[in-house]
């Protein structure tokens, strides 16, 4: 009765304690044979060590330790970009002796009354609720207590396996290279994410030699310290191998990038969205998707993209930062990138073949967009068309405005931007030169072959081209006259 009273206080401190975490990010990745880390390697658009550092803050973690050793500027420079606005600060492991040695590192930077989780920057697809899981079960498995994080696999070849002994308690960690032929059988293995109290973590990574295959100081060896002091050591054994999957070479990440891929692309259609194909879909970022929504083969995503109910998106295109409004239709090899100031499509419009949408580009209800058109930094109202080969840039176009096939916006005098304002109901007619600044007033109607450098008056007619002039009967030169 009392000793379970004491037991549930310790429980309880624990279970309040900060969640501290280290990320081990120094090692080399020498089979990438690339000049970028390895962590700084991108899966899904995103660096790896970004898909470890999301998790750490869905984890809420009062503190985030990164270990970089190799190529530790390029690494820390990479740092604010990935986690701009919660506590990650990085810690030089200088030289790199081993993931124990790795950890050591982070030692003195944690406290003494926190959970410490360590996590692989190279182990991008963990979820937060597995590792929540993992926390739980160090929690439950009483006050100091050690919990490894494992999978079974086909194929354990290259990773610690899982010893346990008579009655099934985990007793130790060996590594592929010291182990004899029957471990090397065993197939449930050590994911590499681990959570141990702080106080235990230092006692036991202070007794770490590296007397082993590769001379290395392995974390992994904390097992056998933790077990010899009788603290309780267990396997949260979780049977989602993707979640615990390494990256050692472009083969494994094109692999994780395909399951991850064919992960969203089921999210997507167990949402009801409609894809032609779930193995021809690449989404790098956020795709949010409406009801009824219908993606054709070959299509990327880019950042935060929004489709409305009943958007079409034609094959091959690539949408990046934008919001496709409800009933909108995106025909094939359309490019929009919204960049830092987004794109709106507004519903019902139809944008492409080949059209290409730039930052800053809203459009309104209806609006049509065709084939070679470019927009950027420019508002179309709803109902103004730009159907064939024409640019608009930073420019105001009015409702229900026809822009002609070759027209466009001179909006850079070689130093500035300009902007040009097109009153609703405005015909532009084709090849049009629109000098910046100047103003079309509504109802207008523009020559073809204008070439328009002062503002225009509504509803009138400007023709801006030399009258043409007719010679009768001129012989054109011939070859055979000298
Ligand atoms: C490690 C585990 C192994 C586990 C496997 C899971 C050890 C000794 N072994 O093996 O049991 O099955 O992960 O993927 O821990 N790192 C440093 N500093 C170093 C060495 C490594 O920061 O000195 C980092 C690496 O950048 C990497 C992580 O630690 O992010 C794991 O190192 P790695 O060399 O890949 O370990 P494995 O041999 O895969
Ligand atoms: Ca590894």
């Amino acid at each position: 009765m009392h000793e379970e009273q004491a037991l549930d206080d310790a429980t309880m401190r624990e279970a309040t304690a900060p969640l501290e975490v280290v990320v081990l990010a120094a090692g080399k990745g020498t089979r990438m044979k690339s000049r970028t880390p390895k962590v700084l390697q991108r899966l899904a658009g995103r660096p790896l060590l970004g898909h470890v550092l999301a998790l750490t803050r869905q984890l809420a973690a009062r503190r985030v330790l990164v270990i970089t050793g190799h190529e530790a500027e390029v690494v820390e420079a990479a740092l604010p970009g990935l986690a701009a606005d919660w506590p990650v600060q990085a810690v030089r492991q200088q030289p790199q002796l081993g993931t124990g040695h790795a950890v050591q590192q982070a030692m003195p930077h944690i406290s003494d009354e926190a959970v410490v989780l360590v996590l692989s920057g190279d182990v991008p697809l963990t979820e937060a609720g597995t590792l929540q899981a993992l926390l739980r079960a160090r929690a439950a498995a009483g006050p100091g207590a050690l919990a490894l994080l494992t999978v079974r696999l086909p194929d354990p070849t290259g990773y610690g396996r899982v010893l346990r002994d008579a009655q099934g308690g985990v007793c130790a960690i060996v590594e592929e290279k010291d182990a004899d032929a029957g471990q090397r059988r065993i197939d449930e293995v050590y994911s590499g994410i681990l959570a141990a109290p702080a106080a235990g973590l230092r006692r036991w990574l202070a007794r770490l030699t590296n007397a082993n295959a590769q001379g290395e100081y392995y974390l992994t060896d904390i097992v056998v310290h933790a077990v010899a002091e009788g603290a309780a050591v267990v396997a949260h054994r979780i049977d989602d191998a993707l979640q615990v999957a390494g990256v050692n070479s472009p083969a494994q990440l094109a692999a994780l990038e395909r399951a991850y891929q064919r992960r969203v692309a089921e999210a997507l259609m167990a949402d009801g969205v409609r894809l032609a194909d779930p193995a021809r879909l690449d989404v790098r970022g956020e795709l949010v998707c409406g009801q009824d929504v219908e993606i054709d083969v070959g299509c990327v995503f880019e950042g935060r993209v929004e489709l409305g109910d009943g958007v079409r998106i034609g094959a091959h295109c690539v949408i990046a930062q934008a919001r496709i409004e409800a009933g909108a239709q995106i025909a094939p090899f359309t490019h929009i990138d919204g960049g830092s100031a987004g794109v709106v499509v507004g519903p019902a419009c139809h944008i492409g073949p080949f059209a290409r949408l730039r930052p800053g580009t809203v459009l309104g209800a209806e609006v049509h967009v065709g084939n070679f058109v470019e927009i950027k930094n420019s508002t179309l109202a709803a109902g103004a068309k730009a159907n064939h080969l024409a640019y608009l840039g930073d420019a105001a176009v009015g409702a229900r405005v026809n822009y002609g096939a070759g027209s466009i916006t001179a909006n850079y005098d070689g130093a500035r931007k300009h902007r040009t304002v097109i009153g609703d109901d405005v015909h532009v007619g084709s090849n049009c030169v629109l000098v910046a600044p100047v103003t079309l007033g509504a109802g207008g109607t523009i020559g073809a072959g204008s070439t328009i450098t002062k503002d225009t008056p509504a509803g009138a007619l400007t023709v801006a081209r030399a009258k043409p002039v007719t010679i009768a009967g001129w012989q054109r030169p011939r070859k055979d006259e000298r």
